[in-house]
């Protein structure tokens, strides 16, 4: 699945180191853009097309508030090693141009709760700056928990005690007494989280435990691939195709490189779209996906091509597409 968006050529009009490892940045959008193009709803996002090494990558980064009319603004933490789009993002200087795609929103702020708990882990942070603000402005009841790594790195600390005052507690370090904040909640109060997997997960469980409803958690994960991902080796025998897929990479950018065209949707490992049935494993799956259940990932059946990684070799079966199909067996290397 694909969703057609315009895209507009931006400008890097400022740069801002606003943590140690946390860089923003502000686009300028040509004058003749539409006002959809840079007027978004809190948790939008757009997707950036970067080069890297000679390849195209794309990238989704989430918007931060709007401070001025035809201008964007994203904040991207550098990824070590990562998988290339920090980097190339750190590339970047005042004046240099670059793809970015007009405003999509999958991550929507409902604004009838009757109350909300917004828990940020790390650069998570971004798509709840706006979400905090809003719930702000309306004088929601609002609760919110915000982890990093250290204090130095709390992203935008300033603007949410100005927004929110007491109600958000940062802290340095991993979620604690999820049980008990979400306990807190009124009935049918909503959760908007965007972490790492793990965070997420932690919150899935707890929120079951809790026994509500599914739907009223919300949540958008980032950079699932692991620091230390390793290269991998994937077959294709619909394709006749054995490939590599290197740290810097996913299977199903790898895929793309190839002309092969899985479905996807989130390139997140939430929605599932891009799983993909596993035929052979030698090694094991390191799923980094929301989508599968435990039950699932454990019988290593599927994975999410988008996120999830092998370490040594995997089979898999894509969908049949007799226009990707190639004659020979033959072994590319992606890079
Ligand atoms: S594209 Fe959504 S889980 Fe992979």
């Amino acid at each position: 699945m694909r969703i057609s968006q315009h895209t507009f050529e931006a400008t890097v009009v400022d740069l801002r180191d606003i943590t140690p490892t946390v860089r923003e940045f502000t686009l300028r959008l040509p004058y003749d853009a539409p006002a959809s193009s840079w007027k978004s709803s809190p948790g939008a996002h757009v997707k950036l097309h970067l080069a890297v090494a000679g390849q195209s990558l794309t990238r989704h980064y989430s918007l931060l508030p709007c401070l001025e009319a035809g201008t964007l603004r994203i904040a991207v933490k550098r990824a070590m090693p990562g998988r290339g789009g920090s980097q190339a993002m750190r590339q970047l200087h005042v004046g240099d141009a670059l793809q970015v795609s007009e405003p999509v929103n999958q991550f929507k702020l409902d604004l009838n709760a009757p109350a909300y708990f917004l828990l940020a882990g790390g650069i998570g942070i971004t798509p709840l700056v706006s979400m905090a603000q809003a719930l702000a402005d309306r004088a929601a009841p609002v609760s919110m928990l915000y982890c990093a790594s250290s204090s130095e790195e709390w992203a935008y600390g300033e603007d949410l005690q100005s927004a929110l005052g007491e109600r958000v507690q940062a802290i340095a370090g991993h979620a604690q007494d999820l049980d008990a904040r979400i306990a807190a909640l009124p009935a049918q109060a909503q959760a908007y989280v965007c972490g790492p997997v793990a965070l997420l997960q932690a919150v899935q469980q707890a929120w079951h435990r809790a026994g509500r409803a599914p739907a009223l958690l919300r949540f958008e994960t980032f950079g699932a691939a692991s620091a230390n991902a390793q290269a991998f080796k994937v077959l294709l025998p619909r394709h006749r195709l054995e490939l590599d897929v290197p740290s810097g990479a996913s299977l199903l950018d790898v895929l793309e490189q190839q002309g092969i065209t899985p479905m996807y949707g989130c390139r997140k490992g939430e929605c599932g779209l891009c799983a993909l049935p596993v035929l052979a494993l030698q090694g094991d799956i390191e799923h980094h996906d929301v989508f599968l259940s435990q039950h699932e990932k454990q019988s290593n059946a599927q994975i999410c091509i988008c996120v999830s990684r092998v370490s040594g070799c995997i089979t898999l079966d894509t969908a049949y597409r007799p226009d990707a199909i190639k004659p020979p067996l033959e072994t590319a290397h992606a890079r």
